[in-house]
């Protein structure tokens, strides 16, 4: 499989890779089970992914401790692991903390959690009020030099703190939040990101199901379930993007795969993308998602997609 390089560091990944917030993720989502999440990351790994995107706040070190689990049985340089940091819960209250101390601890406990030498990818997963953004970089460098982090990231990071983090230019990648139906980053982030030779990875790239082509206009959510309370899942936006998929049906029925894997071809094939961490409740799901990278869409499709979901 062809790899992508991730900024200007030395870390080389399969562009299709794994979001872990549903493996131990239990304070963000109910009714998880941890045998599903370790069970998702084997199959994934198995099935050729390399890189999971995991982080301390998903289930507070717990989606750490089950992916140091799962990665005890690979060979380590099979697995390239991005991780995340910047919640702090030591004052008994949440708070984002991007202090250079706060920081070079968070690597080490998460080291220990994931039972790992290094991190590949390392983000500040939020940015704070307080600490200069190129101070908080400084302290990833120092980690880099340290070799415990191999690759530097910042996640959630607007234009302006984009640029004032890479004031040294030590940012490998950025992740933030981007999908079909949420092209923000594309006027201003993307061309900086491209001049300055940094990554770009998206979060959400399924809109939590909503682009995976399993919903119709008449589908309704339990109130029990968060959807039912998403303007995305709900009224004129969900009837838009449930319209703009119809788009993709025959080209998904073109190439013999379902909307799902079309999707995630046209996120590989954008240029201004490194990689995609689509998220899976269970292994069920990993076959469907690595199905993607047998899709090559033509130019035709590709810009049909993209129009389609730009109303150009
Ligand atoms: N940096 C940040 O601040 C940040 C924020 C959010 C997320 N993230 C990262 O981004 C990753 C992706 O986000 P996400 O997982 O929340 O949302 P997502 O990738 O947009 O959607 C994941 C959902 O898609 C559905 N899905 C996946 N494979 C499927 C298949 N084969 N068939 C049918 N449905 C399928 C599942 O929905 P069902 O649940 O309906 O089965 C799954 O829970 C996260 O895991 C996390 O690593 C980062």
């Amino acid at each position: 499989m062809s790899k992508v390089k991730i900024g200007k560091s030395q870390v080389e990944t399969v562009p299709l890779g794994l979001g872990t917030n549903k493996v131990g993720g239990h304070n963000l989502f109910s009714n998880l089970s941890e045998s599903d999440g370790l069970e998702t990351v084997h199959a994934a790994l198995k099935s050729g992914i390399q890189l999971l995107d995991t982080a301390f706040i998903y289930g507070k070190g717990r989606s750490e401790e089950l992916i140091g689990e799962v990665i005890a049985n690979f060979p380590r340089e099979q697995v390239i692991i991005a991780d995340k940091a910047a919640h702090d819960f030591s004052s008994g209250e949440m708070v984002l903390n991007n202090n250079p101390q706060f920081l070079k601890q968070s690597v080490d406990d998460a080291l220990k959690r994931l039972k790992t030498d290094y991190i590949d990818i390392f983000y500040i997963h939020f940015p704070d009020k307080e600490t200069p953004k190129s101070e908080a970089v400084g302290a990833l460098q120092e980690l880099r030099e340290a070799g415990k982090i191999r690759a530097i990231g910042i996640s959630n990071f607007s234009f302006e703190q984009t640029q004032e983090a890479n004031q040294d230019g030590y940012v490998d990648v950025i992740e933030n939040y981007y999908s079909l139906i949420h092209r923000d980053e594309e006027e201003k982030l993307f061309p900086y990101l491209r001049d300055a030779g940094i990554s770009f990875v998206p979060y959400f790239p399924l809109e939590s199901g909503l682009l995976t082509g399993k919903f119709n206009k008449d589908t309704t959510f339990a109130e029990s379930d968060p959807r039912s309370k998403d303007a995305k899942f709900n009224g004129e936006a969900f009837q838009k993007t449930i319209k703009n998929i119809d788009t993709i049906r025959p080209i998904a029925q073109k190439h013999h795969v379902d909307v799902l894997q079309v999707v995630l071809a046209w996120y590989l094939a954008n240029p201004d993308l490194t990689a995609v961490i689509p998220g899976a409740r269970n292994a069920g799901q990993i076959p469907g998602i690595v199905h993607a990278l047998d899709v090559k869409l033509s130019k035709e499709e590709y810009d049909l997609i993209d129009r389609t979901f730009t109303n150009r």
